[in-house]
């Protein structure tokens, strides 16, 4: 019987796979764990390592994803592979210490005169917890990060922000359908997605630098998690990326005054001349921003970003089109600030459910 599942997500971390499965034998001695890799088709060839490892060792398995790519997500399918009653998440690249794994089982089931809970957290902010080898701006970004995730979704938590951390089945299934998986914050979205009131423990550990390979945390981070967090405040009613998507289209109609009266009226241009070169300006602008905002995680580069253009550009055709016909059609009965506002709203709403079928992907 398996009683716990080790959920680890992967992007290229060919050479610390191997090391992390030895540690994990290391620290749970018995044979009642399961490690689960889930592995976004890495380039390194993370995936080859990880059947070989699956290969000699029954306790490792491994899924292997393509075309997608999201911390988050690659750990609900990883816990969804899993039967165990208990689930760990941690880190491939060794900087979270499996050593404290005992400890947080222990936890987790009550122990020393300690009550049982449903979540442990592995802490790097409290006493006993520590982080090795951080700049200083990496620091004051994450204690900023913490401080903000607290204030929005109160957890109590000295690092809501873990990535290393214990759930029960139970727990995790009350949840499971609520959770936005967007970004890498899985422990914030699970606990401010929960129903009820949770138990939660924190046991500290010390983060290690990394050894091989590379963070994948870039500027994205902050731009994740801003995501997460406007989908937790408003993602019942509005979907956080149409909030973004709007804000960029919003961005749009001021680049388009802008060029209109740098052309129009400061180069003498023609009017129709004028408000087409302003029309895709405009466009190309919101395709850039959206492309590297709103869907940040799944970007176009190289020659993919002009193939994504053409299909904003195509799509935003038919909007323009819709906008004005819904606009026009109220006109006859409406004033013109409503029947402009409608046309605005179904032009908006056509290019975001478009471009998410086209341009960019939803998976
Ligand atoms: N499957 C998959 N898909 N795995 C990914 C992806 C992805 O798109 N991006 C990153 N990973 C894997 C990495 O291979 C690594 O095992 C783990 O997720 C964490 O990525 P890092 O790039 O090493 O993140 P970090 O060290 O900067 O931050 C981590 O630790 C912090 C402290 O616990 C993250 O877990 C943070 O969320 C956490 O706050
Ligand atoms: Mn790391």
């Amino acid at each position: 019987m398996i009683e716990l599942s080790v959920v680890v997500p992967t992007y290229n971390e060919r050479p610390n796979v191997g090391e992390l499965v030895r540690r994990l034998h290391a620290a749970l001695p018995d044979d009642r764990w399961e490690v689960v890799f889930v592995d976004d088709d890495s380039p390194d060839g993370t995936v080859t390592e990880l059947r070989a490892l699956a290969q000699d060792d029954p306790q490792v398995r491994c899924i292997h994803r393509l075309g997608r790519r999201g911390l988050s997500r690659a750990v609900i399918e990883g816990v969804l592979s899993t039967t165990a009653p208990v689930i760990a998440v941690i880190d491939a690249d060794l900087q979270h210490d499996e050593t404290v794994l005992p400890a947080m089982l222990a936890r987790l089931k009550g122990d020393a005169g300690q009550p049982a809970v449903d979540v442990v957290v592995a802490t790097r902010y409290a006493a006993g917890g520590s982080v090795a080898g951080w700049d200083a701006e990496r620091a004051r970004m994450s204690r900023f990060a913490t401080i903000l995730a607290n204030r929005m979704v109160f957890t109590g938590l000295s690092d809501p922000m873990s990535g290393f951390f214990m759930v029960r089945r139970e727990t995790f299934d009350l949840v499971v359908r609520r959770l936005s998986g967007e970004g890498y914050k899985l422990l914030l979205d699970l606990l401010a997605s929960m129903p009820g009131p949770v138990r939660v423990a924190e046991v500290p550990y010390s983060f290690r630098q990394r050894l091989a390979g590379e963070s994948k945390l870039d500027s994205a981070v902050l731009w994740e998690f801003s995501l997460l967090l406007l989908d937790k405040k408003f993602g019942r009613w509005i979907p956080a990326r149409f909030i973004l998507f709007s804000l960029v289209g919003v961005s749009g109609v001021m680049v388009h005054f802008a060029v209109l009266t740098l052309l129009f009226r400061g180069a003498a241009l023609a009017f129709t001349t004028s408000q087409a070169a302003a029309t895709v300006v405009a466009m190309t602008s919101n395709y850039a921003l959206n492309n590297s905002l709103t869907y940040r995680d799944q970007r176009h580069r190289g020659l993919g970003w002009w193939r994504g253009l053409l299909t904003f550009y195509a799509i935003c055709g038919f909007g323009v089109a819709a906008n004005v016909g819904v606009a026009g059609l109220l006109f006859k009965h409406q004033g013109w600030a409503l029947a402009a506002a409608a046309g605005a709203l179904v032009g908006t709403g056509w290019n975001y459910a478009a471009t998410r079928l086209f341009t960019w992907r939803a998976r």
